[in-house]
């Protein structure tokens, strides 16, 4: 038997929590959850917060956890899997030093640097004046972000000065985003479409899985504004044979040595944010845990077990392999009316079909004594699987065209 303890409240972590509890002799929990994911046959929530590391990590002791699987990149920021390694319990994720691949965007470009990975050429910048300064001579457009976490929002694609002085005033000068824009990267624009591609990894091993796509604007056609991600596609439409490898050789390897140089020991999953342009795949970002909503559509797809290839990767014994398939999966995000701005919470959701062929992760729902409700910006998140991305999108939207509520939004373009 193996016990899991998944740390996190989303669509991911139902999608992590539901694909262990398939597998043979699994026990999961889920702190803290939400009332959706406890209606998941098998998974059992714990009311404990994600950043509550020692409640977490004395759960895991009490319910003899054989592996903690951490959804969120906050915690692993924060140093969650340190804590637990100090204590002796088995853990996946990077620790608090090399979580700054994603909790800095200033450490992952410099590592790409010093390791030669193919990425948008840049300058850090930690005072208003010089950023100022450097805007004024460069070349636009141009991409200025904020260096630590503020949640998908942190980046601006400025097209003229204007844009570019008043996004460093507001992100440098009022600490739009507080400490995580104090400091600030800004880089050269890139076009390409874009691909996500994420690897389990003990450090040595490594176990790719399924490249993807996710739409990240609101509206079909890629319009509107940006969000946490209105649906994915696995695998990706670019996706060829040869890409796999090229990315491992040439981006996955070479960061994990780099990070090996500095004495910094990474295990867990480690998530490539990729534009394919006409050069050649550049690395937009690295995220030190799954993707959200690749991960939907990624575990869906999965025809093998994950847990063992999690254990193996937490416990340094990972053997490289992959758990890619040539199955596909479509995840169409349903999100309620005013995301990403203000979502209206408390709508109340038509009653949730049962489907053969698709899943429905909750992501942002209450439970409320005549059914779910809207508790968060994207609500739902509808996956199925199909021979190809055709047949997964026909089996994804015709559930999802059945699950309604007031105001709800949904692109009808995923995996197009
Ligand atoms: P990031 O959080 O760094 O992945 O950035 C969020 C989104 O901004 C990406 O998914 C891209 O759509 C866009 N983006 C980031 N960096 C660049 C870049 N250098 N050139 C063009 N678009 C970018
Ligand atoms: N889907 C993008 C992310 O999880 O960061």
């Amino acid at each position: 038997m193996t016990r899991y303890l998944v740390v996190g409240s989303g669509g991911r972590e139902h999608a992590i929590a539901w694909k262990l509890s398939t597998e043979t002799d699994a026990v999961v929990f889920v702190a803290p959850g939400s009332a959706g994911i406890a209606a998941t046959e098998g998974v059992r929530c714990v009311d404990l917060a994600a950043t509550h590391h020692q409640a977490l990590a004395d759960f895991a002791v009490r319910e003899r956890i054989d592996l903690t699987v951490v959804g969120p990149e906050v915690p692993l920021v924060a140093g969650i899997a340190d804590h637990f390694r100090a204590r002796d319990l088995c853990i996946l994720g990077p620790g608090a030093a090399a979580a700054q691949l994603e909790g800095s965007k200033a450490f992952a470009k410099d590592v790409m640097r010093a390791a030669g990975i193919p990425t948008a050429a840049y300058q850090a910048f930690e005072d208003l004046e010089p950023a100022l300064d450097y805007v004024a001579h460069a070349a636009h457009p141009l991409v200025i972000k904020a260096d630590g976490l503020a949640g998908g929002k942190g980046v601006v694609i400025s097209d003229d000065l204007a844009t570019s002085a008043s996004t460093l005033r507001d992100f440098m000068g009022q600490r739009r985003f507080g400490e995580a824009s104090e400091r600030v990267v800004i880089e050269e624009c890139l076009t390409g479409p874009e691909l996500s591609f994420i690897v389990v990894t003990d450090g040595n091993g490594i176990v790719t899985l399924s490249t993807s796509r996710d739409h990240k604007r609101l509206r079909d056609g890629d319009r509107g504004p940006n969000t946490g991600g209105m649906g994915a596609i696995t695998p990706s439409p670019d996706a060829t044979p040869a890409l796999d490898r090229q990315l491992v050789d040439t981006i996955v390897r070479p960061t994990l040595d780099e990070l090996r140089a500095r004495g910094l020991d990474y295990r867990g999953f480690l998530y490539v944010g990729l534009m394919l342009t006409p050069t050649g795949p550049q690395v937009l970002e690295f995220n030190v845990r799954l993707g959200d909503p690749e991960t939907q559509a990624l575990l869906v797809a999965m025809e093998t077990d994950l847990g063992p290839t999690l254990v193996d990767a937490a416990t340094g014994t990972l053997q490289s392999g992959t758990l890619a398939t040539t199955r596909s999966a479509c995840c169409v995000v349903l999100a309620a009316d005013g995301y990403p701005e203000a979502p209206r919470r408390g709508e109340l959701i038509s009653p949730i079909p049962h489907s053969d062929v698709a899943h429905v992760f909750h992501a942002g729902t209450s439970a409320e004594a005549d059914g779910f409700a809207t508790a968060g910006g994207r609500v739902l998140a509808v996956v199925a699987r199909g021979d190809d991305g055709a047949e997964a999108r026909r089996n994804a939207y015709r559930l999802a065209a059945e699950i309604t509520w007031d105001g709800r939004q949904m692109r009808t373009d995923i995996g197009l």
